[in-house]
């Protein structure tokens, strides 16, 4: 595979990214590598289940059976998990070589993904650059399609802000999130809009993320999904939208964006992953944090809306913060 290596570096952050897959690959920040990877491209192609720094799409998360309907047609896109569509199917966004632009602080990928890719309509043409700002990371996307068709579109980079493979159970959590969207047993969002109150769901202050393991372990959400892979409905009323803490490195990272969705996954099924810097990552040893529309709002009308129109350009934004 004919993959690049690009390297961003400013007074604050050095990170580095590949075309395969769009993926950031390393973010270094006060000192550490908060991101986890792997040694070299081997171990991303072996592990790509876990869409490790990747750019998902072209519809992040689950549709369930894979199918939806627009403008009247049903489309049955391709199922690669538990007879479900994930992160665009079997050949998603993820495992494409992307075109690459390096410029001085940022770097552009590109893709096009052609009419009927893993059953979609529409040829749909996406980029996200990443882009240095002082102690932020930027990734703006921007995408159309010339025919109407869905689109979600997100990153999916593991956090672990103290730089090791120790539980992510004792960094604290913060989410603006009054409301949450629950699971059945496929992790398919059923449909319901709960309050987060006095539940697994209730980061609106900031805690250790164990806090509501320890009190909810026992709930039918937490055993669906072996902790955390649930949708957030964020607030959009405040500064932020999550803030995540590395209790030992007292590396703070904030999140904003643009999107309403915020898809946290504890890390719930990663196990004897031989990661780089010679760490091994087991389940809960890093949080994948990611903006974006709710999974499987193709499903229900009051879910946010995925449908793409024909011509129209559509752009989102996230941005990384880290302080310290
Ligand atoms: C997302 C999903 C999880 C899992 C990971 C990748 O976060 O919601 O269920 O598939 O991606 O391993």
């Amino acid at each position: 595979m004919n993959y690049n290596i690009f390297k961003l570096k400013n007074n604050f952050i050095t990170a580095t990214f590949t075309d395969y897959g769009a993926r950031i690959l390393s973010l270094v920040v006060y000192g550490k590598d908060v991101l986890f990877g792997f040694e070299n491209i081997n171990g991303y192609i072996e592990n790509a289940d876990g869409y490790h720094g990747a750019v998902c799409g072209r519809f992040a998360n689950r549709i369930k059976d894979g199918k939806f309907c627009l403008n009247g047609k049903t489309y049955q896109l391709n199922k690669n998990s538990s007879g479900q569509h994930l992160h665009g199917g079997l050949n998603g966004f993820d495992k494409k070589i992307w075109d690459s632009k390096l410029n001085e602080d940022s770097i552009t990928f590109s893709y096009i993904s052609q009419n009927g890719e893993e059953n979609y309509p529409g040829s749909f043409n996406v980029s996200i650059t990443y882009t240095l700002d002082e102690n932020r990371l930027r990734l703006d996307y921007k995408y159309y399609s010339d025919k109407d068709t869905i689109a979600n579109i997100t990153n999916h980079a593991y956090f672990n802000l103290d730089g090791d493979n120790n539980s992510i159970l004792d960094h604290k959590l913060m989410i603006n999130a009054d409301f949450y969207t629950p699971i059945d047993e496929h992790i398919i969002p059923t449909g319901e809009i709960l309050k987060v109150n006095n539940s697994l769901f209730d980061f609106r202050e900031l805690k250790p993320i164990r806090e509501n393991f320890d009190k909810f372990s026992d709930t039918e959400q937490f055993k669906f999904a072996s902790g955390i892979d649930h949708n957030f409905v964020l607030n959009k009323m405040e500064d932020c939208d999550c803030v995540l803490l590395g209790t030992k490195s007292g590396i703070k990272m904030t999140i904003k964006t643009d999107r309403q969705g915020l898809q946290v996954y504890t890390g719930n099924f990663m196990n004897n992953l031989k990661g780089k810097n010679g760490l091994v990552y087991d389940k809960h040893s890093a949080i994948a944090l990611e903006t974006q529309l709710f999974p499987a709002s193709t499903s229900f009308a009051h879910f946010t809306d995925p449908v793409i129109k024909k011509g129209k350009i559509y752009k989102s934004y996230t941005v990384l913060e880290f302080d310290k």
